[in-house]
């Protein structure tokens, strides 16, 4: 039985993955930092989907932590088939503030963690020679709209960097892009998140079938739903001068109250954004 290692898999998206990878038959290791949620996801889908479901609680953000989920990811008695590199939430500070605790938490969770799991899953899976690598990162990736984006650019970068490095070696690497999504991390934000058209908004499930699909193929990019393909495409392709002056654009809105049903205005908050 395969055996995949979800950061984040109590919630959202990564409940998504975790979910469908129990429907194909994953055994879990669900990391995350609530105890009480880990036990009830690892409860519900053991008797759901009758799996074998390993808890993390482990806070990403500490170094210590994260070396212990590495520690698991590197034990050579309980391989790890597919790493999910999932954690993640928003960074609410300007590049500018003289306080960086939000960009250095932020940093070490989307950023560090993603590097030290990212590379111990790759040298065990390059050296049995089979196994998947999918790093979660956002749309906003393509774009220049603050420190969450930022960081999602780095884990886009580094995602293609990983599968050149690995090329070759059974070992794949898929970065995930998606817009708007459906998850709890959007509840506590209410108004703005209201402003936010319908149609623009997808599910954690979407998300999820399309990355393992993509996954499948082999592809390294995964942008769920054809319209943020297309928001996609224009920002690889559009001059990066023109990116930027659209990014300033959505940065400009940030300060507003999130009224507008602009389509611009669903890049401008930092919750995923
Ligand atoms: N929702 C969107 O619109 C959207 C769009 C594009 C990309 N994304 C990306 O998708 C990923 C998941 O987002 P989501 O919307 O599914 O969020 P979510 O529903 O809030 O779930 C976040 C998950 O990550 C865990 N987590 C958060 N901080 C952690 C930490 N320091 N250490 C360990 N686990 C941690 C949470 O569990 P605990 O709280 O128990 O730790 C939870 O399981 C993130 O990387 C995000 O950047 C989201």
């Amino acid at each position: 039985m395969a055996t995949a290692l979800i950061t984040g898999g109590t919630s959202g998206i990564g409940a998504a993955f975790a979910e469908q990878l129990a429907a194909r038959g994953y055994d879990l290791v669900l990391v995350a930092r609530d105890p009480g949620r880990l036990a009830s996801a690892a409860a519900a889908l053991s008797s759901t989907r009758g799996v074998a479901v390993e808890t993390i609680s482990a806070d990403l953000a500490e170094r210590a932590d994260a070396e212990r989920v590495v520690a698991r990811i590197e034990d050579p008695e309980r391989p790890i088939d597919l790493l999910v590199n999932n954690a993640g939430s928003g960074v609410r500070a300007e590049l500018t503030s003289s306080d960086t605790a939000a960009h250095d938490r932020g940093i070490a969770v989307m950023c560090t963690a993603v590097l030290l799991l990212g590379g111990a899953a790759g040298r065990t899976m390059r050296d049995r020679g089979t196994g998947a690598i999918l790093n979660v990162s956002s749309l906003q990736s393509l774009f220049t709209t603050g420190s969450y984006a930022a960081m999602k650019a780095w884990v886009t970068s580094y995602s293609q960097s990983l599968s050149v490095e690995l090329r070759g070696t059974g070992v794949t690497v898929t970065a995930v892009l998606p817009g708007w999504v459906t998850t709890p991390w959007h509840t506590g934000s209410g108004a703005r998140a209201s402003a936010i058209p319908g149609w623009l908004w997808i599910g954690p499930d979407v998300v999820a079938r399309t990355a393992l699909a993509d996954l499948d193929r082999g592809r390294v990019i995964s942008i769920p739903t054809g319209r943020y393909r297309a928001i996609g495409w224009f920002a690889r392709h559009l001059p990066r001068s023109v990116i930027r002056w659209i990014s300033g654009k959505i940065s400009s809105r940030r300060s507003r109250p999130a009224q507008s049903t602009d389509p611009l205005t669903t890049l401008t908050t930092t919750e995923d954004s």
